[in-house]
């Protein structure tokens, strides 16, 4: 059998892969172009993408024996799943290995922009801390006893409940349907207006697009923040702009955005309050390692005709 793999992967498991299929793998470390995966699909079985390569009709089509899609991450948007589907192609993805990293992260990124802490770094760094400690300088907003919001109640919701609890956060979450959960089900906009710290935990499909417009954004307090690790374009990158710049919310925590990278003149990167992290939800050594095992397995299984450990469904 033989496969396509789009980037190299930590922890050696290309090469176990390579034990029992024929591999050939892109070496580059941008992703590759969509003409090199174009070239070589016609003869695959299977491909082991990442959430840098768009699969869509046009490579899912020319991959004529194609059986399998694994990708390595937990999101799926950049594959057309339903065409694949309709092929009779199985999609796999690596979800819950990578749930306590991304949690972890959003916690740190929530407690970054409430606590001031980059902004601190960087007054250092640029020789601007010319004043001996002072009763009012850099106060934040308190993170323990206050409310937070989340947008979403999956596997990564849950974490981040988990560790709100530790904090003694009240938690009040927004999803498709209530959870068995020790958190407060209520509607979108009270989800908006009552959050001290909100934060986006939805994939991002039809339904979640700009999810977060200038109508919603607005509905929050003057004084919370939004904590985004998602998937960019949930929120309405414009809108948060506007909504920052009109002083609307007291700043954000960014992850993900709607263009990756990030352009460097982005007016996000001028705001103060604004924290923002190049899409570092799962980069910890052992959780890339993990998922390159996942996602490795999940396509032997399935091209040995057997059930992968995850399959979207
Ligand atoms: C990362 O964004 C993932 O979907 O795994």
């Amino acid at each position: 059998m033989k496969v396509l793999v789009t980037r190299r992967l930590p922890g050696g498991w290309i090469e176990r892969l390579a034990e029992e299929v024929d591999v050939e793998m892109w070496q580059g470390e941008i992703p590759p172009p969509k003409s090199w995966i174009l070239e070589r699909i016609h003869d695959k079985d299977g491909i082991l993408v990442t959430l840098t390569e768009k699969v869509d009709k046009e490579v899912i089509d020319a991959g004529k024996k194609l059986r399998v899609i694994s990708t390595y991450s937990v999101g799926f948007d950049h594959i057309d799943v339903a065409y694949a589907k309709s092929k009779g192609i199985i999609v796999t993805n690596t979800p819950e290995v990578l749930t306590d990293a991304t949690a972890d992260l959003i916690f740190g990124l929530l407690i970054s922009v409430a606590r001031r802490i980059v902004e601190g770094d960087k007054l250092i760094r640029s020789g601007l801390w010319d004043k001996p400690w002072h009763p009012e300088f850099m106060l934040g907003k308190e993170v323990h006893h206050s409310t937070l919001g989340i947008l979403g109640m999956g596997r990564i919701g849950r974490a981040i409940l988990k560790r709100a609890k530790g904090f003694d956060m009240k938690v009040i979450y927004y999803s498709r349907s209530e959870h068995d959960v020790d958190a407060t089900f209520v509607d979108l906009d009270t989800l908006l207006k009552e959050s001290d710290f909100l934060v986006v935990t939805v994939d991002l499909n039809r339904e979640t697009y700009h999810m977060l417009n200038y109508e919603r954004l607005r509905l929050m307090k003057r004084t919370a923040f939004l904590i985004n690790a998602s998937r960019g374009p949930v929120v309405n990158e414009v809108d948060l702009i506007r909504i920052l710049e009109e002083g609307k919310i007291a700043g954000a925590a960014l992850d993900v955005f709607e263009r990756e990278p990030l352009e460097r003149d982005n007016p996000l990167t001028n705001f103060p309050n604004v924290v923002l992290t190049p899409h570092l939800g799962s980069a910890t050594r052992e959780t890339r390692e993990r998922m390159a095992e996942v996602a490795v397995k999940n396509l032997l299984l399935a091209l040995k005709g057997e059930r992968p450990i995850y399959e979207v469904k």
